[in-house]
């Protein structure tokens, strides 16, 4: 079954640890402005563009997330803080995003941070229908990727500062079901390469699963 969401890390915590250091010396204005119609937003946000950059090689390198949603190219990663109060109640995200260079979201990305001890509250919810969800609180350096079409919130901060970057991404498969498809198959082909080892099995599903790829790629 196609799972939800995924949580991958960040393939150099060392580095990541030098990225937090240096984000704090941002210049660090109201998240409001980047959606200003938008009044259950409050939060501070940064950008920087090396920094942003340093973070894509990072994620590209980790295979198992490549291989299931098939990047065509992401966003700039805003950088978030959350202080005491601060909040991002519940919404989904737009379809288009990135500025004067838009893409299509996909998938949207939390990577965390700031340790779960470092805040009270802040934790990020993601609804499976109109009122479960499942609540989400990663270590420093774990990041979340959920379809960007699944309704989330950051609940208020009441003690402490959660820090975090968030950034977008558009799949070079653009149908949805396909998608869900091929990140099936990547899912099974792990675990049959855990629990089985049959390679035969696994290049069935990958030959299915490339099929796919080359058919409804652009
Ligand atoms: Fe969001």
């Amino acid at each position: 079954m196609h799972s939800l969401f995924d949580i991958y890390e960040y393939p150099d915590i060392e580095e990541l640890k030098t990225i937090k250091s240096l984000i704090q010396n941002l210049e660090w204005s109201d998240g409001a402005r980047s959606n200003p119609n938008n009044p259950v937003k409050v939060n501070k946000q940064a950008y920087d563009q090396a920094l942003s950059a340093q973070i894509h090689q990072g994620i590209y390198k980790i295979g198992s997330y490549v291989n299931k949603v098939i990047p065509r190219r992401l966003t700039p990663v805003t950088f978030n803080k959350y202080g005491v109060g601060d909040h991002y109640f519940r919404h989904n995200d737009s379809s288009l995003m990135g500025g004067e260079h838009q893409i299509l979201t996909h998938y949207s990305h939390t990577l965390f941070l700031s340790d779960p001890d470092e805040y009270e509250g802040g934790e990020l919810r993601i609804y499976v229908n109109a009122v479960d969800f499942i609540p989400v609180k990663l270590q420093f350096g774990q990041f979340i990727c959920y379809p960007s079409g699944v309704r989330h919130e950051v609940m208020p901060v009441t003690e402490g500062e959660r820090l975090g970057a968030v950034w977008w991404m558009e799949s070079k498969v653009i149908n949805e079901p396909v998608r869900e498809c091929i990140s099936s198959i990547t899912e099974s082909c792990s675990y049959i390469l855990d629990k089985y080892k049959d390679e035969h099995l696994i290049m069935n599903l990958q030959e299915v699963q490339d099929r796919l790829i080359r058919n409804f790629s652009y």
